[in-house]
């Protein structure tokens, strides 16, 4: 399959013909890893880490139009190979595009706070999206989420309580404020510089054995 014309193909939404899905991986190279950015926004960091590690495959899952365009138009000028953005809502996305126990990582770098309490349910970081998360990850695949909002970072923490096989990477504590990547987004660029503390989460999906 070439790789730019499924990119346009996936922009204009024709990959929703259901007997392409799951997507087969495989025909985009032969990759080592297969990670997924959720939210990737204007897609700083999917573009950086995707550079600085060729071997692997990274899709990018955005719902807004804008920023997709924007990846799609680096992805080509800079003839980047090894990024597949896909539009759409990551809830919905992530259960069609992918197998079971396929992805080797996941990125959510700050998902939206939605601070108010009648708003809730529209938070990514809730049971039902890391259990989604935990299903399509590997056995020691992991998942990788950050954000400035401290009430979403204590709210995520007692969500992803309630999935049990996902080991707390930064364990005894829920999170850390130090960086756990060297790749940074735009938000994260605006939050450091405005002297704001971020909390940075990192869960492994627990090995059958365990
Ligand atoms: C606060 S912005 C952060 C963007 C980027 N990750 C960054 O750190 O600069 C949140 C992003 O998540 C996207 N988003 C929100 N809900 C989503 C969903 N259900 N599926 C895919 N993307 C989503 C938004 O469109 C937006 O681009």
């Amino acid at each position: 399959m070439d790789f730019i014309s499924s990119i346009l193909r996936f922009e204009i939404g024709d990959w929703w013909k259901e007997e392409d899905l799951p997507l087969d991986y495989k025909k985009f190279g032969n990759f080592l890893k297969l990670n997924v950015e959720v939210g990737f926004g204007s897609g700083e960091f999917i573009t950086s880490f995707a550079t600085s590690n060729q071997k692997d495959l990274f899709v990018g899952i955005e719902v807004y139009g804008e920023g997709l365009r924007k990846v799609v138009k680096k992805i080509k000028e800079e003839k980047i190979e090894n990024i597949l953005p896909l539009c759409g809502d990551a809830y919905v996305v992530m259960q069609v595009a992918f197998e079971d126990e396929s992805l080797d990582s996941i990125f959510i770098n700050f998902p939206d706070p939605w601070p108010k309490k009648r708003h809730k349910d529209r938070r990514l970081l809730k049971d039902e999206f890391f259990l989604l998360c935990k299903r399509k990850l590997k056995r020691k695949g992991t998942l990788y989420f950050s954000t400035d909002d401290e009430n979403l970072a204590l709210f995520a923490d007692l969500e992803i309580k309630k999935v049990d096989e996902m080991k707390n990477c930064n364990s005894p504590y829920p999170y850390i404020h130090e960086p756990i990547y060297p790749y940074k987004t735009k938000y994260e660029k605006k939050f450091l510089e405005e002297g704001k503390k971020i909390f940075y989460f990192l869960y492994e999906r627990e090995d059958a054995s365990h």
